[in-house]
């Protein structure tokens, strides 16, 4: 499934700062997305935006909200209207006159997708995490001790074998490393230590 946006800009750089409530983002995605998991996807990808956005990049709890927010809500509009995403998420974002920066970065989290290229730090942790956090989810459901125990080589063997998670993109995971400038083991590591505390 792919949608070019045919457009670079998002948003009204007039609304930074604008964010919707934990509460509003819920009621969204109670709204839109009735598959559990997929509202679990986001959740995961929201907190591991979430924990980088406060562990790794230092930024203050609003900044971490914006982050977290990004990830709750990049893929709301699959699970209804998959031949409109991501372009119905974003128009709701902007009629709701949300921050620019957090609707821009959910339409860079497919680049080969959506035609949107990552710019920011946002942009390109959504695009990193996004298809390894599923890539390792999927991992933790085929072992009986799910995340506990869990170790980078069992990751990094999986991700090795074309037919485990086939949906996953690896191309995909080497290009959003590389513009992040991240290493891939790292960031295995860290959702490996941070996803299973998401329920
Ligand atoms: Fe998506
Ligand atoms: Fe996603």
């Amino acid at each position: 499934m792919s949608l070019q946006l045919n457009r670079t800009e998002f948003g009204n750089t007039a609304n930074a700062g604008n964010v919707l409530s934990k509460e509003e983002v819920m009621q969204l995605l109670n709204d839109w997305v009735k598959n559990e998991r997929l509202q679990l996807h986001m959740k995961q990808v929201a907190y591991l935006m979430k924990c980088w956005a406060a562990e790794k990049e230092q930024l203050n709890e609003a900044d971490q909200w914006r982050w977290e927010m990004a990830g709750l809500l990049h893929d709301a509009d699959w699970d209804q209207w998959p031949e409109q995403h991501c372009r119905k998420i974003i128009e709701e974002l902007e009629a709701r006159n949300i921050d620019a920066e957090i609707i821009r970065a959910i339409a860079s989290h497919g680049p080969n997708h959506f035609g949107v290229e990552p710019v920011t730090k946002m942009d390109k942790m959504l695009y990193v995490f996004d298809e390894l956090s599923g890539l390792v989810h999927a991992y933790s459901l085929m072992r009986p001790e799910g995340y506990a125990g869990m170790e980078l080589k069992g990751v990094k063997k999986r991700l090795k074998e074309k037919s485990f998670a086939a949906n996953v993109n690896r191309d995909e995971i080497n290009d959003a490393m590389q513009r992040a400038g991240v290493e891939l083991d790292a960031i295995i590591s860290f959702i490996i230590a941070k996803q299973g505390e998401v329920v």
